[in-house]
């Protein structure tokens, strides 16, 4: 067992689109991977698919393991994972203070109920992530009064209570302006640098960090390329993947694209 999660002939549906077809897919253990690709080609869907919000069809050929295993409760998967996505900012309520919002990582839930007991030291751990977040000036502050950016950290919090080996992030910095977004994706080196795995889905070029070595196109449910960043991350190729032209220019380790000449 040498996987994050190992996909062979999954097929899913999106109420009634069939996202995926047959795909297969896998990344390795310490891989800091992103999935690259079009607006609607199931990179979030691929998400829901590992942290189970939604199941393949099912089929005796088809394999879904996720460390080695095809089951989890959800909750011991998610102190291995932590899976960020835009939803989870969505069903937060307003009124949740924002060190609720991290302590609620250990349940699960969205916010935190009164039956819920929290041990010293999973408060204190809480109150290190914040400071380390930069986030600890807004522990009571409602969710509902804080930017995006301010937000996106606490989720990002809340993933990381559990100590997760591998981090799985959907487009965390769209949205954000370009200091909150500098920002975050700071973290997300320091985190690598620290040996978390990143696996990022997107189809924000300049959102990948300089630490992500494997690029994985995806176009319409399908892995239509995937290799080392470098030979990956061209003019050209992202050209194709995108159906547009596209010009990549290299600075301090990360790309950013802009519109091509033809
Ligand atoms: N709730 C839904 N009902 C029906 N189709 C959906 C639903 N959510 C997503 N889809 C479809 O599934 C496909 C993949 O979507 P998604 O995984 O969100 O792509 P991405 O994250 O790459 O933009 C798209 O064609 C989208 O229209
Ligand atoms: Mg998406």
């Amino acid at each position: 067992m040498n996987h994050v999660f190992e996909f062979s002939n999954i097929s899913a549906y999106r109420g009634g689109t069939l996202v995926f077809d047959g795909l297969d897919l896998s990344i390795s253990i310490g891989e800091n991977t992103v999935i690259l690709g079009p607006n609607g080609s199931g990179k979030t869907t691929l998400l829901k698919l590992i942290s189970r919000e939604i199941y393949p069809v099912h089929s005796d050929d088809s394999r879904m393991l996720v460390y080695g295993r095809d089951r989890w409760n959800v909750e011991e998967l998610r102190s291995r994972l932590g899976i960020v996505s835009h939803d989870l900012l969505k069903h937060y309520g307003a009124h949740a203070f924002g060190r609720d919002v991290i302590l609620s990582g250990y349940y699960s839930s969205i916010d935190t109920w009164p039956h819920q007991i929290f041990r010293a030291a999973e408060i204190e751990h809480a109150e290190e992530l914040m400071r380390q977040l930069g986030v600890d000036e807004l522990a009571d502050r409602p969710f509902g009064r804080m930017s995006t950016g301010q937000q996106r950290r606490f989720l990002l919090g809340r993933a990381l209570v559990h100590r997760p080996e591998a981090l799985l992030l959907d487009e965390p910095t769209s949205g954000l302006d370009l200091s909150a977004s500098f920002l975050y994706l700071d973290t997300a080196r320091k985190l690598m640098q620290q040996g978390t795995q990143l696996i990022l889905v997107t189809h924000h070029i300049h959102e990948i960090p300089p630490e992500i070595t494997r690029v994985i196109f995806m176009r319409k449910g399908r892995v239509v390329a995937d290799g080392d960043k470098e030979a990956m991350l061209t003019s050209s190729n992202v050209s194709a993947l995108f159906g547009c032209s596209v010009e990549l220019i290299e600075r301090n380790g990360y790309s950013q694209a802009v519109p091509g000449n033809s």
